[in-house]
């Protein structure tokens, strides 16, 4: 089978969706990868590191026309779908219901299409989670960001010219990429305190070392894992619990998300206006509206000395990092799904198949 991956053609994108040690791993397991030229360029991989490893190195052009399946991190476009042959296979991001027009286009090239943020979360999928993989980069990646727009340092530190006191974090949401910020911030020195609305992530913050900020979510609803939309009532005992901290916080991180809705707000004007001067909060769910009320994607705003950086949750600034673990849950998705003769298993009552395949020969199948 031939796997052809694709140069990522959205703006701003670094990542590439297969690195020549990934494909040194497809090739292992007798699959034949097709790399567009350069597409492994603004991650740090050369064509000719490709090419040591056997990777035929092509135009995009011929990579639609040989591989059986064809493969990226973002959403195909338009003008790559109408690329794509009858009977291809496609592999990637593609949030299917929000983007129901690239679905439909899909369809009408008869092609079969795979999911990659579909995957289920449950342990047997670990190794092809890749929002997990992705987060958890986003996770570090931010506390970094912090760190460098922060005019003080996280440890305690004893000079001879005095003491200076560890800085405070606070972390806003204990999913993958808060768990990875909590870390982060703890390896760092820094005093580091967290809260979310799920209450098993209690055990997983204290595990790290942290202080878990408890609010009461009696009533409040959870699906696999997830959390559902928080109600007024809880946002205001979230408030009245988180405040404090809030206001004694230097830096603060926002990683709450609610599937399929916009973030919630967690941190208003007004809160903002009570914070440290010199504070400074990463808004990591920006893309998704944002959890304060002033971030911005892509810019940094300064209220009454509080620097607020509205970012995404995407790690395309560690690429290279990031396309390793890519790949790697590409690789894990696609053995998976073949079999030893590496093609396609179609067991469609297999919870990881159904869950990602969006299009099947053609079809819409949810
Ligand atoms: P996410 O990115 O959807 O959300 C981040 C965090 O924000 C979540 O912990 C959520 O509870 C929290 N949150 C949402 N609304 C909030 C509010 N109003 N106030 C405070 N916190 C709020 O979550 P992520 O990182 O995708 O993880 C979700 C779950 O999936 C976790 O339990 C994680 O352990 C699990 N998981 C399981 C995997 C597997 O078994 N294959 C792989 C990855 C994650």
């Amino acid at each position: 089978m031939k796997i052809g991956f694709l140069k990522e053609s959205r703006k701003g994108e670094k990542r590439v969706a297969i690195t020549p040690t990934i494909a040194k791993l497809f090739g292992s397991k007798g699959f034949e990868v097709l790399v567009e030229k350069d597409a492994g360029k603004a991650s740090n991989f050369k064509n000719s590191t490709y090419e040591k490893v056997g990777v035929k190195v092509l135009d995009q052009a011929d990579i639609f026309q040989q591989a059986d399946i064809v493969a990226k991190i973002n959403p195909f476009e338009e003008e790559e779908i109408v690329q794509l042959k009858e009977g291809q296979t496609t592999v990637s991001l593609l949030f299917h219901l929000s983007n129901p027009n690239t679905v439909s286009t899909l369809s009408k090239q008869k092609v079969s299409s795979f999911s990659l943020d579909a995957i289920p979360r449950i342990s047997r999928a670990q190794d092809m989670d890749i929002l997990s993989s992705q987060n958890n980069l986003a996770g570090y990646k931010a506390v970094i960001l912090g760190a460098y727009e922060m005019s003080k340092i996280f440890p305690l530190m004893m000079t001879a010219a005095g003491t200076i006191t560890p800085s405070r974090v606070l972390i806003y949401g204990v999913g993958v990429a808060g768990l990875q910020a909590i870390a982060t911030a703890k390896r760092l020195g820094a005093i580091v305190e967290a809260t979310d609305i799920r209450q098993d992530t209690k055990e997983q913050t204290e595990s790290l070392g942290a202080k878990f900020i408890s609010v009461d979510n009696t009533g409040e609803k959870e699906e696999g894992g997830y959390a559902k939309e928080a109600s007024e009532d809880y946002k205001k005992r979230q408030k009245e619990a988180v405040d404090k901290s809030l206001f004694d916080a230097d830096l603060v991180i926002t990683t709450a998300f609610v599937p399929g809705k916009e973030a919630p707000i967690l941190i208003s004007k007004e809160q903002v206006e009570q914070m440290k001067e010199g504070a400074v909060i990463v808004d990591l769910a920006t893309g998704q509206g944002g959890n304060c009320e002033l971030s911005k994607l892509n810019k940094v705003i300064i209220k009454n000395g509080v620097k607020i950086i509205g970012t995404t949750n995407s790690p395309e600034s560690v690429a290279t990092n990031a396309s390793e673990l890519f790949g790697k849950n590409i690789f894990n998705f696609l053995k998976h799904l073949t079999n030893d003769d590496n093609n396609f298993k179609w067991d469609l009552d297999e919870e990881i198949t159904k869950s990602t395949l969006i299009v099947h020969n053609g079809t819409i199948t949810q």
